[in-house]
């Protein structure tokens, strides 16, 4: 017996990091899945090894929206998980960022969102057994980050935004939870892609060594873990909250005084 058994979700961003982790978590205990991202390679091969469904889909396209739950539906008959992880991370004092740039940031970690979340309640509705909404926020989302102030405000728009989500579904008395998981240093490729300028690139296990009181970076399955608790009716009575999965980043710091 599987934890999500006779459960059909869609994982966004699912080609890479903490997005393919969770798919490969969430399928192990027995949900089935459709997968989207802009990486079709890397999409599609996970999505055959895992019996999962894969579409093409940048989660800013509202056209395509439609096609993505129904493709679920189709081929799965119902929809119950939605896991809105696709997002990117552009780094940088905010007096060099371009307008361009911040929008696209906002496009895909808000805009992208919003849209999962606009176009999966219907569904879940239909399938008439409650569901859960869990959105991908950040430790950025619950306090601020000097050269990551445009992610920063992305991620704390995602947070309230999940809570008040919770709050409407709620209201509507469907059943549909909807929860904000917020990673801290997680070695995932995200690291490699933010672009620092003349700087170097980011080695989330040097980062997280420095900083992370548990010393490490954590591991995209260790995220996964996190997600598949709010996906499942193990959480059953959470809503509006927020799961950290960051090693103690946001506990406080410690010290450690050498030998
Ligand atoms: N890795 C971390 O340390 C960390 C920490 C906190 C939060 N997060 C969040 O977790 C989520 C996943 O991050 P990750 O570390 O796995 O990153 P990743 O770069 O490894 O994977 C992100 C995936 O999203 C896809 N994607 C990007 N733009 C897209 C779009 N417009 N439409 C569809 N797919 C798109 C990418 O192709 C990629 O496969 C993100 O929302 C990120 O902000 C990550």
């Amino acid at each position: 017996m599987g934890l999500l058994d006779g459960k059909v979700g869609i994982v966004t961003g699912a080609a890479s990091g903490i997005g393919a982790a969770t798919a490969q978590v969430l399928a192990r205990e027995g949900a089935k899945l459709v997968l989207t991202d802009l990486d079709d390679a890397a999409g599609s091969a996970l999505a055959d090894a895992i019996g999962a469904a894969y579409v093409h889909h940048d989660v800013t396209d509202e056209d395509l929206w439609p096609s993505v739950i129904a493709a679920a539906e189709t081929r799965f008959g119902r929809l119950d998980i939605m896991v809105a992880n696709a997002g990117i991370g552009i780094m940088g004092n905010v007096i060099d960022m371009s307008l361009r740039d911040w929008r696209r940031q906002m496009a895909i970690n808000v805009d992208g969102v919003f849209l999962s979340v606009k176009y999966c309640i219907p569904a879940m509705r239909r399938s008439g057994n409650g569901g859960s909404i869990v959105m991908l926020s950040s430790v950025a989302g619950l306090r601020g980050s000097a050269g990551l102030a445009g992610y920063s405000a992305t991620k704390g728009a995602v947070r309230l935004f999940a809570k008040s989500m919770a709050l409407e579904c709620a209201q509507a008395g469907d059943g549909i939870r909807v929860n904000s998981v917020h990673p801290g240093i997680i070695a995932t490729p995200i690291w490699g892609k933010l672009p620092v300028g003349q700087n170097r690139p980011i080695d989330p296990h040097a980062a997280a060594e420095a900083s992370v009181p548990l010393g490490k970076a954590g591991e995209a399955e260790e995220v996964a873990n996190g997600i598949l608790f709010l996906a499942s009716d193990l959480s059953s009575h959470m809503t509006g909250s927020e799961l950290v999965i960051d090693g103690g980043l946001t506990a406080g710091r410690i010290v450690r005084l050498g030998a």
